[in-house]
């Protein structure tokens, strides 16, 4: 291919946050400068949100899901899963202790698990709103009335994936979903107030390069506030345990290009980077990135919500890896943000 214009296309996207789809196509087949677009999205995030890290204390609280999602390890077909549930008072006290590590954020995921209904989820969400933290929630598609019912018990952010914006390829991964309807859930979440966190996995079979650039375009045009983006890493214990994975190099460079395109948002380190290159977070926190999500679930429940293989800190405690990660992000000469860290449009306005 022609590298002649790759410098001055990297320079555009540096400086006016906008290229076309065939330019971000370039940008990310193009190996020669890579090197050169990193940099670029690093000057980015230093320019936009600055050096501080936010860190989000993510617990885990349940493995069930009635969703089969073709590449999860936590999709309902495996059997090899042993299933867990926490009890709503158990993940208050995880989310007390996260505050206790200093973080301000607590990030709830599960499965779609039909036992936490509206109820629960409410008394979960206003116990932690007590302690003056800012809730993210990711537990799946749910109608817009149940996302509202959320939002004002107290929930500040939602995050789900689109996963893939080519909606054959999302319908043949996920079977009896609806791409349409997650679209619908993610413009229902953002009517409704919260900062909308999206993204998707890079390399999963069948996508394209064009996909890619589409799904950083998605991002820009659904206005999304955060954006995680991973490797897929096939799992053994699924329908794909024998495709190829994604590389840690090309899903760095979607990082890159959303971090160029979408200047002020939020967009964490994520653990399946770092299940593929042992400096993967740091890595990605110098390609973009700028938030950590450490996990504060305890015991034995680490090791039972594994997605893909090779998830980092199975057998660590919430106080090592509160420790690990912020020398981490010390040695590379950024700081622990202190805030709630919400995205940085936001916080100037406020
Ligand atoms: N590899 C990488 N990421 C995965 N996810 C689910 N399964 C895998 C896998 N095998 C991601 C999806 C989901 C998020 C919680 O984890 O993008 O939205
Ligand atoms: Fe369930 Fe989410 Fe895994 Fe799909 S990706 S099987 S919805 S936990
Ligand atoms: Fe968990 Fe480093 S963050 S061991």
């Amino acid at each position: 291919t022609d590298t002649r214009n790759i410098p001055a296309l990297i320079n555009k996207a540096e400086t006016t946050h906008d290229l076309t789809k065939a330019e971000i196509v370039t940008l990310l087949t193009d190996t020669h400068y890579q090197a050169e677009l990193f940099a670029a999205a690093d000057r980015v995030r230093q320019k936009y949100v600055g050096d501080e890290v936010h860190l989000r204390g993510l617990i885990e609280f349940s493995n069930i899901c009635k969703q089969n999602c073709l590449y999860c390890g936590l999709r309902r077909d495996n059997k090899q899963v042993r299933r867990y549930r926490l009890e709503p008072d158990v993940i208050i006290d995880f989310a007390v202790k996260a505050q206790s590590y200093g973080y301000r954020t607590v990030v709830l995921q599960s499965g779609e698990d039909e036992c936490f209904d509206v109820d629960k989820m409410v008394y979960i969400i206003k116990k932690i709103k007590d302690l003056d933290m800012a809730i993210t929630l990711s537990v799946g598609e749910k109608s817009r009335e149940v996302y509202r019912q959320y939002r004002e018990a107290g929930a500040d952010r939602y995050l789900l994936r689109i996963e893939t914006t080519d909606k054959e390829l999302y319908e043949r991964l996920d079977p009896g979903m609806s791409w349409d309807n997650r679209v619908r859930c993610l413009n229902d979440l953002k009517e409704l107030g919260y900062e909308l966190g999206t993204g998707c996995m890079v390399g999963i079979p069948g996508q394209t390069i064009e996909s890619l650039a589409d799904d950083v375009l998605f991002f820009k045009k659904i206005d999304a506030d955060m954006i995680g983006i991973g490797p897929f890493i096939p799992n053994p214990d699924t329908p794909l345990a024998g495709e190829s994975g994604g590389t840690f190099e090309l899903s760095t460079k979607v990082m890159a290009m959303t971090r160029l395109l979408l200047p002020d948002i939020n967009i964490p380190a994520t653990t399946a980077m770092e299940s593929l290159n042992p400096q993967g977070r740091v890595l990605a926190l110098q390609r973009g990135a700028n938030v950590v999500m450490p996990n504060v679930t305890e015991g034995e429940y680490r090791q039972m919500y594994l997605l893909y293989p090779g998830k980092i800190c199975i057998n660590d405690t919430p106080a090592h890896c509160r420790s690990c990660i912020t020398g981490k992000i010390q040695s590379i000469g950024r700081r622990v943000s202190e805030t709630h860290g919400y995205r940085a449009r936001r916080a100037q306005q406020s």
